[in-house]
């Protein structure tokens, strides 16, 4: 059968990510989670104690990272590594969530994160979730969705995953951090969060995963 690309955009916290990875298990596809990259890029950045604003400083510490995305043998789920380091738990937190949105926004981190995701999806067979996959990294990708989801909703689900794993984080920083993140992605100069012209939207609000899963594989279906 055909391989196709299929690309996920959307606003943080659409469950871009569940719906990505229940297509690529079921089409035995790869699932390419490209914010991870850009978390850990950041996290670089962070731990660097970099100016992100400074050009030079950028492309010096680009020079320097390099990612890999590695199966976990465990979560049977593939994990960010950084430098031969897995982070996969560290870019998750809110030191990184705060500061993301900055970074992708620079020219010269998306430009290095771009060219690599291009690559990965060389052989099709893909999955990839993000923000401007269907707009930038693969404009002639056979199906792309584009998810959305009541706000409220968003920042509950997002909440509750967070919480599992810091029982400190409170709702209102999550909000916050979701509404600051958005209005980041959408309003930055380079790629800015959009709906790509030939984008299916997605509003999950009121759909079980179940639901969602069968009425994206049909429109799989129909592109293959
Ligand atoms: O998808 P996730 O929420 O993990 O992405 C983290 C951040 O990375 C986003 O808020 C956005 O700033 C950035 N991002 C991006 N382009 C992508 C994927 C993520 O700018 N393709």
């Amino acid at each position: 059968m055909k391989k196709i690309i299929i690309t996920i955009d959307g606003y943080s916290s659409c469950g871009k990510s569940t719906l990505a990875k229940q297509l690529a298990s079921r089409l035995n596809y790869l699932y390419i989670d490209s914010g991870a990259m850009y978390r850990a890029i950041t996290l670089y950045f962070i731990q660097q104690h970099m100016d992100w604003n400074d050009p030079a400083q950028v492309r010096d510490a680009l020079g320097n990272i390099r990612l890999e995305f590695i199966h976990n043998q465990i979560s049977g789920q593939s994990d960010m590594y950084l430098n031969d380091e897995n982070v996969e738990q560290m870019i998750r937190e809110m030191l990184v969530a705060e500061k993301v949105s900055e970074v992708a926004a620079v020219r010269e981190v998306r430009e290095f994160a771009v060219a690599q995701q291009q690559k990965m999806g060389a052989g099709r067979g893909i999955v990839m979730d993000g923000r401007d996959i269907g707009t930038v990294v693969f404009p002639h990708a056979e199906l792309k969705i584009f998810m959305t989801a009541d706000p409220a909703i968003r920042v509950e689900r997002r909440f509750k995953e967070l919480y599992q794993k810091n029982k400190n984080i409170t709702l209102h920083e999550v909000k916050e951090n979701l509404e600051l993140r958005d209005y980041i992605d959408a309003n930055r100069e380079v790629s800015p969060l959009r709906k790509a012209d030939d984008a299916i939207v997605l509003d999950n609000s009121q759909l079980t995963m179940q639901e969602q899963l069968e009425l994206v594989m049909q429109w799989v279906e129909d592109a293959i």
